[in-house]
């Protein structure tokens, strides 16, 4: 029998069925009691949000009901993550009580196996949570938090119920984790202490933290000052410094607030590559010693920490001793990727150390660099992770990897023997935009395939990726989330649950609650997948008709065609002339979200006329097909974007039929610039226009100022024709983009193949109504 906390009246729904059973008048009283001294309805806690799912969940009958008050316990060792519980409640109006009887109980209980498996019972008289570690204490707390009623993440002071159950957990796989690029854009302590508050609710146990970049070196370690000073700035396009390096006591703050969620912090530490601010900080360390800037473009550089240089090993010593000194884990992820090596191929110190170690190429001395700095923390009690290029000269001795270029690394650790942590850009790379890797994909993986699950390696476990080269701090969250949570149920439920036929519309029935409670939490998650789709087709008298329709579950659009300003709703074709953009905003469970896509279109007089190429484009680049030039769809500054049609080492020709004799307007085109990726603009583009199909003249060209070393931008380019006649008129259309030839001599890929991409084939004519 209980009491009301309140007003010490009769508050026991059982106890109130045997008055009403036995003793109807007093029963009818005793439930008037009850309501008057309730003032809100009890809030109902549910099963049906758990993500990631447990193992296995009894349902019982009866529930626990907590009245506003609770008493707690927990094992002396766990009075850190009992802290942690503790603050949960208070901050949830909850009244910590003593009671003989304690409502919540946590007890380790070593006859369960596993190391954070956990059993959670849960009846009318309370909760027990058993584990026979620590950590499967805490697992199970969090599942019992997904339990409670949302309202609770902002306060329920007047009490709740959970449906009583029973709950068997344990994760599938040993390692879940996230990556966290603090150094592309920098976020603040607190930002990072949410995203593990964040990762624990997931289950997740691991911040896989990226510290040291190009663009910004992120610890400070107080005997390099230069670091903070230099490495940790840098100067944007537009004259704005960007950066920020976290202190010892941050460092402290983040791995304490961790430890007492159960989430190991890996540090991850660049070398050789991606070292550019360091080489600002200390210039003497790259092979050349020329002075390098902290760069604020993206991409892969060339210089890097020289091999041959003892002061080289001196630097990274003192830097690993401040990060064996901050983060007690075992692991520290050294980097290892994207190393290009012809700096040290014409280093002749890096030459010198390749003879002196016997060493065949410049493979074969990043294995010595990472072996040598591998055998260093080895003393300090350390082992280390890299990404997959570290087997390319021989899995350096100890090393586990993370395979992030498909899951060929893994293979080929685990053939090794290595640990190994996965991470393919296919489906946990979460900077990726959701055309890439929608939530599905995200949830399809399959993180241990049945070739690598047998050693003589092991698959840990795996991590989502979030770099953070186009996310600064406020959009971060809304690219991790939803998707993490996917990859989360992947590694914690294990692909025999996420495989399982209906498994992902069970997954969105349990995320829809689950929504609820990361709005309560502010997480600002994005969207599952692309909001919507365009389709465009020509009218009657041979004008653009534009239609979008809502491919995201659960989205609205709203929005307008800029031309007119006419509004546009999904489903209804929109009438498009001339050039201009739709603007869509997504609404998103009952709300306008404010997110905004912009879809550049051109309802130009060639749309959907017959057309003929002179070429194949490439495979990953179709533009939709054969008519990407004249659907109308202008490419964005994404040459990802589905719109361009690209072709590498090659001339783009196209002949479009107007369908009678035309006085031409204009000529144009769009190109796209973006030499880090090969794609350089047309060294020319020529029109030419024929009555017949056979007979043709020049009717206007345009030649692109050649690119110069440096050039970093990465956008769309009008390409306008100049006229060459007089003569204007024309059936047929044949427009030429000239492929400027093989990558330069100053280029990183000189030699090779450039890329040439084009998105429409704009024709104006004096004819059009
Ligand atoms: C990576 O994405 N460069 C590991
Ligand atoms: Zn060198």
């Amino acid at each position: 029998m209980r009491w009301c906390n309140r007003c010490a009246r009769l508050n026991d729904l059982e106890a109130m069925k045997q008055h009403l059973s036995f003793w109807p008048i007093s029963g009818l009283l005793a439930l008037w009691f009850l309501a008057s001294c309730s003032p809100e309805p009890l809030l109902q806690g549910s099963l049906d949000g758990l993500v990631p799912a447990p193992k296995s969940l009894e349902k019982a009958s009866g529930s626990w009901v907590c009245w506003g008050q609770v008493s707690l316990v927990w094992p002396e060792t766990w009075s850190n993550e009992g802290a942690v519980v503790a603050s949960w409640f208070e901050a949830a109006g909850i009244e910590p009580v003593d009671k003989p009887d304690p409502d919540v109980r946590f007890e380790l209980e070593s006859s369960i196996s596993g190391k954070e498996a956990y059993h959670l019972q849960i009846s009318p008289s309370g909760v027990v949570i058993q584990a026979s570690t620590e950590a499967g204490l805490f697992r199970g707390w969090m599942t019992l938090r997904k339990m409670c009623p949302v309202a609770c993440e902002t306060g329920c002071a007047s009490g709740f119920s959970i449906p009583s159950c029973s709950v068997q957990d344990a994760p599938d796989l040993e390692h879940r984790g996230l990556l966290l690029d603090g150094c592309r854009h920098f976020q603040d302590v607190d930002f990072v202490l949410k995203q593990i508050d964040n990762l624990a609710l997931h289950g997740m146990n691991v911040l896989h933290w990226h510290l040291t970049e190009d663009q910004g070196w992120r610890i400070d370690v107080p005997a390099l000052p230069a670091l903070a000073q230099i490495g940790a700035w840098r100067t944007e396009a537009d004259g704005t410094r960007h950066g920020g390096v976290y202190s010892a006591s941050d460092i402290h703050k983040v791995v304490s607030y961790a430890a007492a969620r159960h989430i190991e912090v890996i540090p991850e530490i660049e070398m050789p590559g991606h070292s550019s601010a360091a080489l600002a900080a200390y210039p003497e360390l790259g092979c050349s010693g020329d002075s390098v800037e902290v760069p604020n473009r993206w991409g892969v550089f060339k210089d890097i920490y020289c091999a041959g240089n003892e002061d080289t090993f001196e630097f990274l010593e003192t830097v690993l001793e401040e990060v064996v000194r901050l983060f007690p884990g075992p692991r520290i992820h050294i980097g290892g990727d994207e190393a290009p090596k012809v700096r040290w191929s014409q280093c002749p110190k890096c030459q010198k150390r390749m003879q002196e170690e016997g060493l065949a190429n410049e493979e074969e001395l990043q294995r010595w660099f990472i072996g040598r700095m591998g055998a260093h923390l080895a003393t300090k009690g350390k082992t280390i992770i890299g990404w997959d290029e570290i087997l390319e000269g021989g899995l350096p001795e100890g090393a586990a990897v993370q395979s992030w270029r498909g899951m060929g690394g893994a293979a080929e650790a685990v053939h090794l023997g290595a640990d190994v942590i996965v991470s393919p850009t296919s489906h946990c790379y979460l900077d990726y935009p959701l055309r890439s890797t929608d939530m599905e994909e995200a949830y399809g993986f399959e993180p241990v395939p049945d070739s690598l699950a047998r050693g003589p390696g092991r698959i840990l476990g795996g991590e989502g990726n979030m770099w953070t080269e186009h996310a600064p701090q406020e959009r971060v969250e809304s690219k991790i989330y939803p998707r993490l949570t996917a990859l989360a149920e992947v590694f914690w439920s294990g692909r025999g649950f996420t495989g399982r036929p209906g498994a992902y519309a069970d997954f969105l029935r349990r995320l829809d609650h689950h929504y609820n409670r990361l709005d309560a939490l502010g997480v600002a998650y994005g969207l599952e997948s692309p909001p919507f789709g365009l389709t465009t087709s020509a009218d009657d008298q041979g004008g653009l008709l534009a239609t979008v329709n809502v491919k995201g579950r659960g989205v609205r659009c709203r929005g307008e065609w800029t031309g007119n300003g006419q509004s546009v709703m999904a489903d209804v074709p929109v009438s498009v002339k001339g050039p201009g953009a739709l603007r869509l905003e997504v609404g998103r469970r009952g709300t306008w979200t404010g997110q905004e896509e912009v879809v550049p279109l051109d309802g130009h007089d060639a749309v959907f006329r017959d057309v003929e190429l002179a070429y194949t484009p490439s495979p990953w680049y179709t533009g939709g097909g054969e008519t990407a030039l004249v659907d109308g769809r202008l490419g964005t500054a994404d040459f990802r974007d589905g719109t361009w049609q690209a072709r590498q080492g090659g001339d783009m020709r196209i002949t479009v039929d107007l369908g009678a004799a035309s006085n031409i307007a204009s000529l144009e085109t769009g190109s796209y610039l973006y030499q880090d990726a090969w794609i350089f603009l047309p060294d020319t583009v020529v029109w030419e226009g024929s009555m017949d199909g056979v007979q043709w003249n020049v009717l206007a060209s345009a030649s692109t100022a050649r690119v110069l070393d440096r050039d970093d931008r990465q956008q769309r380019a009008t390409i306008q024709g100049e006229w060459t006649t007089e003569g204007r008129r024309a059936r047929y259309v044949r427009m030429t983009a000239k492929n400027p030839g093989p990558c330069p001599d100053w280029h990183a890929a000189s030699g090779s193949a450039s890329w040439l991409f084009l998105d429409e084939c704009v024709i104006r004519t004096l004819d059009s109504p």
